[in-house]
């Protein structure tokens, strides 16, 4: 039964695109309002030609208008600073929403300021925003009235993290994060760079010096992990649609045994899969689903690399702001998603 009406602005982006999918495959969310920004005033199937029946003939209404009094949740799936307003706007009107953005994924004004470089416009709600890191966080999600979604490349990095900073078996070394996307990862919106003869038959580092996820995956290997990280952060962007590969390089005491620490903490989750030891994942193995695939290869005494592999658009965006949904409203946790990929 769809009983809990739901909103998405920024509905016409790859992400927001994604969210429609997956709301339209779920039990018992219900899209009553779409929003979008240039392309505001048409119907959704003329900007997103995947979509078909009903949901097509929906007219985009534009970011800053009224959204329906019976809409439970909204989803913001906009550019950061954007998407500020629209989530203070929602939450002046009694709304709950999971913000796809950056804008609340840092917990005060001067962590954000340190990684976009621009003054939050409303740091009166950091306090009340809860960071959506799902496997990590769900009694805060509950209960949560704003949930930050995290960042794709976070997402790739804390997952394998996290269980071996809370082990404390880690040198004091940078942690290097080596990181591959597909190019949907940069957004639909038009750019030079992103051009098919700019990508195609390419791979390129980007963002140097530091890019501003670094600034996002040292904050919450802190308040995850509970130890204070330097983080060496080089993201690469690939010629393909969707999906994203990260290697962990590691240093620390008895490598052989992390493997068991990653089991330990993920035995039984749906959405993140650690590999027998020795296999590494593929972004072709996680492609369309909403699960995090990880791999250890134990290089030395005291060295390993850690592989994982998402769908930027699902476990890395709208796959995970679905599952946060799920814990928000108290429904099963998988609901509207698969923990199986596409396949060839
Ligand atoms: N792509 C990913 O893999 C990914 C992963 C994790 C998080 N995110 C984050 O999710 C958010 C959305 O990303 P995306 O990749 O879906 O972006 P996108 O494809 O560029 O789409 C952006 C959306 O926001 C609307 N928009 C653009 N400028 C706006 C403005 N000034 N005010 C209000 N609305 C505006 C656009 O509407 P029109 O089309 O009508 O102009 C479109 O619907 C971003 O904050 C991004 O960092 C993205």
């Amino acid at each position: 039964m769809k009983n809990i009406p739901v909103a998405i602005l920024g509905a016409t982006g790859y992400t927001g695109a994604e969210l429609i999918r997956l709301i339209e495959g779920h039990p018992h969310f219900d899209i009553a309002h779409l929003a979008a920004h240039s392309q505001a005033g048409k119907k959704a199937g003329e900007v997103l030609p995947g979509l078909s029946g009903a949901i097509a003939e929906l007219m985009l209404a534009t970011a800053d208008a009224a959204i329906p009094d019976a809409v439970q949740l909204v989803f913001t799936a906009l550019p950061h600073a954007a998407a500020a307003k629209s989530v203070k706007t929602a939450i002046d009107a009694g709304k709950r929403v999971i913000d796809l953005s950056a804008d609340f994924r840092h917990q005060d004004a001067t962590a954000y300021k340190a990684a976009y470089g621009i003054k939050h416009p409303h740091p009166e709600l950091f306090s009340s925003a809860v960071y959506g890191l799902v496997e990590h966080a769900r009694a805060r999600i509950a209960k949560a009235d704003l949930v930050a979604n995290p960042g794709c490349y976070p997402t790739s990095t804390l997952l394998p993290l996290i269980p071996l900073l809370n082990a404390n078996i880690l040198d004091d070394a940078p942690i290097i994060v080596d990181s591959k996307s597909g190019t949907s990862g940069a957004g639909r919106s038009a750019k030079a760079d992103l051009l098919y003869c700019e990508i195609n038959e390419s791979v390129k580092a980007y963002g140097m010096p530091r890019h501003r996820h670094a600034w996002e995956m040292e904050e919450w290997a802190l308040g995850f992990g509970g130890r204070k990280v330097r983080v060496r952060f080089v993201p690469h962007i690939l010629p393909m649609t969707r999906g994203m590969l990260t290697t962990l390089h590691l240093t620390g005491d008895k490598p052989e045994s992390w493997h068991q620490l990653l089991y330990n903490t993920y035995r039984g989750e749906r959405f993140v899969r650690l590999l027998t030891e020795g296999r590494l994942p593929s972004t072709a193995g996680v492609s369309g689903s909403n699960r995090c695939d990880i791999g250890l290869a134990v290089l030395g005494e005291r060295e390993a690399v850690v592989v994982s592999c998402l769908d930027n658009l699902l476990k890395g965006a709208a796959g995970q702001a679905v599952q946060n949904a799920n814990i928000m409203f108290a429904l099963d946790e998988g609901l509207g998603l698969s923990e199986h990929a596409l396949w060839p």
